[in-house]
């Protein structure tokens, strides 16, 4: 089969090509990434020249560069990952979150529709459902949760989410969309939460805690996210949205704090700082669909997870550093010099 994968060149696409390169050798990887900000080709290095995989540096907005693609390739399967995915940048920055995200995914799909494809897996996130109270814990995210967004950036996936279930409704798209909780592990960019407080603690800096720090996300070793997409995409069934989540609640502070343990740092780093705006308080997914129907589990304990990830930036400084030192420095300067 024929996989074209957006976005392979980000945090969680990358992953995923690993794990299709190694659990399904005899099918051809087609990763088109912008290379955005986000993007970083040097991820891809050790597969770039594999004989079943090809990289292009292509825009998903270009419908022309898109259609060509799908001329070339005829993919069988489309893996979307390709988004702006920072919440802390929407709120800077709506607009390209909404040409991206939405009008970029509405392009891929045409193109499927044009091109006949057997599955478009939209890779959507728990943020479209907004936000549980803390003092609900019998509460969860499950598929029938009404989408109810805070942020640009949940607001333009949850718009995309719609417009591909209209496009399986409309024109019968072999649409799947996942919905996965929060994911760590290797090749995460820095701006995002667990990165960028190891970072920050490797090189004494300040750790920037948003408010109390008491927000909680659930958390998955990006592996099992990769692992739950690939059932879906070869035996979840068409027009239906599969949640994915690793029943492991945890309040950032408790994060940050286990960071610092496992390094050796001291807990006076942490710094509160003003909350994000329209912060999050607290997401969790309940996976029993998923489960039941693909038999799908988390794998990963967290403890173990998080140690592994540690382990990989400590080993692959360069691969952050280099990006730490460019056009990151004045986003950091930007985002947390005096707030
Ligand atoms: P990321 O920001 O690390 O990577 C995004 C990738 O998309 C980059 O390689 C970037 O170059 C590429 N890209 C951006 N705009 C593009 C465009 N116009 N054309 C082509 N390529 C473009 O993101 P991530 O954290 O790996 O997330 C991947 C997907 O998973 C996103 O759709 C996100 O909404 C979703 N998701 C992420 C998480 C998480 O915890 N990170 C959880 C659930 C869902
Ligand atoms: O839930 C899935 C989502 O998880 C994905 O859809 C998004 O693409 C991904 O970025 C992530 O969104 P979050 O906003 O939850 O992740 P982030 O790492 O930005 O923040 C995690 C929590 O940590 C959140 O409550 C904000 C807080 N935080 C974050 C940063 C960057 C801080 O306290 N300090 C920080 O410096």
């Amino acid at each position: 089969m024929n996989i074209l994968i957006t976005g392979g060149a980000g945090f969680i696409g990358s992953n995923f090509i690993f794990y299709e390169l190694e659990h399904h050798p005899e099918d051809r990887l087609i990763c088109l990434d912008k290379l955005t900000y986000a993007g970083n080709l040097s991820t891809l290095k050790d597969v770039l020249d594999r004989p079943n995989f090809r990289f292009v540096k292509e825009d998903i907005c270009d419908r022309e560069a898109v259609y060509r693609l799908f001329e070339e390739e005829h993919p069988d399967i489309v893996v979307h990952f390709a988004a702006e995915s920072h919440v802390d940048r929407s709120i800077e920055n709506p607009g390209v979150f909404l040409e991206t995200n939405i009008m970029g995914t509405a392009v891929l799909m045409d193109a499927g529709r044009k091109y006949g494809v057997r599955r478009f897996h939209q890779v959507s996130t728990d943020e479209v459902y907004g936000d549980l109270p803390l003092d609900r814990p019998d509460l969860l995210f499950t598929e029938e949760t009404p989408l109810h967004t805070s942020s640009p950036y949940s607001s333009s996936k949850a718009a995309a989410d719609l417009l591909a279930m209209a496009y399986h409704r409309t024109y019968g798209l072999p649409v799947t969309i996942s919905r996965c909780s929060n994911n760590y592990g290797p090749y995460q960019f820095p701006e995002k939460l667990i990165p960028l407080m190891i970072a920050n603690c490797l090189a004494d800096k300040p750790l920037p805690v948003y408010g109390q720090g008491l927000n909680v996300r659930d958390w998955l070793y990006v592996e099992d996210h990769c692992k739950a997409i690939d059932l879906i995409i070869r035996n979840g069934r068409a027009g239906e949205v599969y949640n994915i989540g690793g029943h492991n609640e945890m309040a950032n502070i408790d994060i940050v704090k286990l960071i610092l343990r496992e390094l050796g740092k001291s807990e006076d780093l942490i710094t509160y700082v003003t909350d994000r705006k329209g912060h999050d308080m607290r997401y969790a997914i309940d996976p029993s669909k998923i489960h039941a129907e693909l038999g799908w589990l988390p794998e990963t304990m967290f403890a173990d997870g998080i140690k592994k990830t540690i382990r990989w930036y400590l080993d692959n400084k360069e691969w952050w550093e280099t990006i730490i030192s460019g056009d990151y420095k004045d986003y950091y300067r930007k985002m947390y010099e005096n707030r």
